[in-house]
């Protein structure tokens, strides 16, 4: 008699039990959006997988998804490097995750980077892809120079409250308002306190450019400029018309994509005035008003089509005027008021937490691989 094959089966029972399988396995690989933009071959292998998760991603929030992966190609190509992220799949090619973020400043002047969209597959949930997806992103934020992450998600949207919470985001007292009422042909201010300011403004606002350096130190860290090289859009200067040396105010922003509506707006952040230069209240609300006049140019001539401002809720001109006076609405992801977007912020200590080791793939229970996705736990 010769050797007994291992696999060899008496009767119908094999000689051998199978190995019992108790977790599936996937290492994470990432696929970097930026190759997206600047390698036409990762273009055609990308490009659906994209479109896929951004309109996974609408479907989830029940908002509207334009895109087809041609369009998608169109607008991304369109505003060239601003566009960034991560495509997380497993080693069998299986997608798990995405992020999409964008370069910003902040009112103070400081280089970060905005999360645009974040989702990980259903049934990948619940097992800390998403704490990975921000762990890629908390290095990408060292390694582009960038000091913080921002992310704005619905009120409605508890478990990725819960997420911001958990890695120790905080909410900034600013709210998002839509300021898309300045960019028409035909907007002039109601009031006509504000009318007379709209129609006879003393001052001139610019888009900043490097050669304002040095004017913009006495307002936000000149990293403004040195760290935004890469972007087309940096915000709004402010001068009396008479004096063009010296400037009056700040008022930092940034060039964003809508990944539903693929359409490229602008942003622009809580102005700062100069503490010297003897403003009054009414100055104010006029440069106020001149920063909206100079983005309606702007983004005229450079094919933007929204703009949103990120004002502080505290009271000051900037946001008695535009949420109070003029009535700018809340950003809201599908128009109701139950929707209204907040903001997060993770920066120093808990970004660089994050930034640490982390493993590069998850485990999953066969108990729960199908279908599964964790139950609804509420604050
Ligand atoms: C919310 C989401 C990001 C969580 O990602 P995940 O990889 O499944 O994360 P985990 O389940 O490992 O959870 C990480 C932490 O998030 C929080 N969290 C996750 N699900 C939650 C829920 N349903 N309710 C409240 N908090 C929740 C918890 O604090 C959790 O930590 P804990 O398990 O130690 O308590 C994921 O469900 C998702 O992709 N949702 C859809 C995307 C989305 O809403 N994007 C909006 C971007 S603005």
């Amino acid at each position: 008699m010769g050797d007994v094959p291992t696999n060899a089966v008496l009767g119908d029972k094999p000689c051998i039990e199978p190995e019992v399988i108790k977790s599936l396995s996937y290492q994470f690989r990432v696929a970097d959006l930026h190759d997206l933009v600047s390698v036409e071959q990762n273009r055609k292998n990308l490009l659906p997988v994209l479109d896929y998760f951004i309109r996974s991603q609408a479907a989830l929030h029940h908002a509207e998804y334009i895109g087809t992966p041609d369009s998608l190609e169109d607008n991304i190509l369109k505003k060239g490097n601003t566009f960034r992220g991560v495509v997380v799949y497993s080693q069998t090619s299986l997608p798990v995750a995405y992020a999409v973020y964008y370069p910003m400043v902040n009112d103070k002047g400081e280089r970060g980077n905005y999360i645009e969209d974040a989702y990980v597959t259903e049934s990948f949930r619940g097992h800390s892809v998403m704490p990975y997806v921000y762990h890629v992103l908390a290095r990408r934020c060292s390694e582009e120079g960038a000091q913080f992450l921002q992310w704005s998600t619905d009120k409605r949207n508890f478990p990725f409250q819960g997420f911001s919470r958990k890695i120790g985001a905080t909410r900034p007292a600013t709210k998002t308002l839509i300021a898309n009422d300045f960019l028409a042909e035909d907007y002039v201010p109601q009031q006509p306190s504000l009318r007379q300011a709209w129609d006879n403004t003393n001052f001139v606002t610019l888009p900043i450019e490097g050669k304002h350096v040095n004017m913009t130190k006495q307002f936000v860290t000149p990293d403004i400029i040195r760290r935004t090289g890469d972007l087309d859009f940096r915000g709004f200067i402010t001068f009396r018309a008479d004096d063009l040396r010296h400037p009056v105010a700040l008022t930092p922003g940034w060039p964003h994509m809508s990944t539903f509506k693929l359409k490229h707006g602008l942003v622009l952040e809580n102005p700062s005035f100069s503490e010297d230069s003897g403003l009054t209240d009414q100055d104010k609300v006029a440069i106020i008003l001149s920063c909206a006049k100079a983005a309606k140019t702007y983004a005229a001539a450079n094919e933007y089509s929204y703009l949103k401002w990120h004002v502080k809720d505290d009271g000051e001109a900037p946001s008695r005027v535009l949420q109070g006076e003029i009535s700018l609405p809340i950003d809201t992801m599908v128009g109701t008021v139950e929707s209204e977007m907040e903001i997060y912020n993770l920066r120093n200590g808990k970004l660089r937490e994050l930034a640490k080791n982390k493993k590069n793939g998850v485990e999953i229970p066969v108990t729960t691989a199908i279908g599964a996705r964790p139950p609804e736990r509420r604050p």
